[in-house]
């Protein structure tokens, strides 16, 4: 291990770092407007949500690794002080990929701290014990502790096999037959000293560079398992579904706005309005400045800022872009997707 002893790292409290410098292209076109970790989730910028996850696990120092429209999240989040925890933000002219935007991210953490690095996907939803996992990590000494779930088809994913004692044996990526169901979920812990390794100002992926590199050189790896809800919110159908769940309480969230849909589990803004013939449900969010005139039915769907829904449309799991106006004629009926301008 390095130099310092194990009870000085147990004193230091972990810090996070939130990647968040994507440029969403598959959640495209509303990743045109706002980069897909401030895309309203349950009510709130997504982010929110990892960030309060985050404090609950006593991480009290954050940085959001910023790239594409970077200028949006410190309006919003501040210094962090509204949520209880240091909020930093370091940003990629250009961007560095995970690994890059981590190397960059950590010049913002004190330089002598070996407290442990937890790295967040700014795009996953998940409810695992993220305090059982930092346990974990400064329990065995590791160099890296990938928080790792089990999917039913892990062929769209690279997977990642761990021995009877769950240290990591292997990064494989994709294919037809899987050797196993565990697939990295996007959230990890890095001993500090493992991150100052990553080459500085140089576009590296985390994913396909430094870990399969990590194993190679014999660094300490190891898998923590955790069943609980997990999603990637990275399509378009992933982001709507995990917005109602939310709301219809599958997860939760201290960043999930309050139902107070009249008509069943949904939340409808303050601003919006909504006519009383209409059905707002099944986990919708109804944003600020929406109008949904009479006999519309709104369900399991996110209605974005100042949308108008023309009477008697009727929408189910679909996004309405914010400023969008939807008529009978252009409803989206059932299916997923975006209504645009
Ligand atoms: P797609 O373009 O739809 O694949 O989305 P994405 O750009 O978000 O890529 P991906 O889902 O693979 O990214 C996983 C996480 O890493 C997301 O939270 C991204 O915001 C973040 N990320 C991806 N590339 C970079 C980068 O170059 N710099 C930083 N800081 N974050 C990144």
């Amino acid at each position: 291990m390095d130099s310092l002893n194990k009870a000085d790292q147990i004193a230091e409290s972990p810090v996070g770092i939130l990647l968040v410098g994507g440029r969403g292209t598959r959640l495209a076109p509303l990743t045109d407007l706002a980069p897909k970790p401030m895309l309203p989730v349950g009510g709130v910028p997504f982010t929110l949500h990892q960030i309060l996850q985050a404090k609950a696990a006593g991480i009290e120092h954050i940085v959001l690794a910023t790239s594409y429209l970077a200028e949006v999240f410190e309006p919003f989040f501040g210094d962090g002080s509204r949520f209880g925890l240091q909020i930093s933000y370091a940003v990629e002219k250009d961007a560095l990929g995970t690994g890059g935007g981590i190397r960059n991210a950590a010049k913002f953490l004190a330089a002598s701290s070996h407290a442990p690095v937890v790295i967040f996907n700014g795009d996953v939803l998940s409810a695992h014990d993220l305090t059982a996992q930092i346990q974990f990590h400064r329990a065995r000494d590791a160099d890296l502790t990938l928080y790792l779930t089990k999917v039913k088809d892990a062929r769209a994913y690279g997977v990642v096999p761990t021995d009877s004692d769950l240290w990591v044996t292997d990064f494989l990526e994709k294919m037809e037959n899987p050797i196993t169901d565990q697939i990295n979920a996007g959230c990890y812990v890095f001993k500090r000293s493992v991150i100052d390794q990553i080459p500085e100002g140089q576009v590296v992926s985390v994913e396909r560079e430094t870990f399969p590199t990590l194993l190679k050189s014999g660094r300490r790896v190891q898998g923590f398992i955790d069943g609980s809800y997990w999603r990637d919110l990275g399509t378009p159908a992933a982001l709507i579904a995990a917005s109602a769940d939310l709301l219809q309480g599958v997860i939760n969230s201290p960043a999930t706005v309050e139902c107070n849909s009249p008509t069943g589990v949904g939340f409808i803004d303050n601003s919006a309005i909504v006519s009383e013939n209409s059905l707002v449900n099944e986990g919708s969010v109804v944003l600020a400045g929406a109008v949904i005139e009479d006999g519309c039915v709104i369900s399991g769907s996110i209605v974005g800022q100042a949308a108008q829904i023309r009477a008697g449309v009727k929408i189910k799991g679909a996004f309405i872009a914010p400023g969008s106006i939807i008529t009978p004629s252009n409803s989206i009926g059932e299916i997923l997707g975006f209504a645009a301008k």
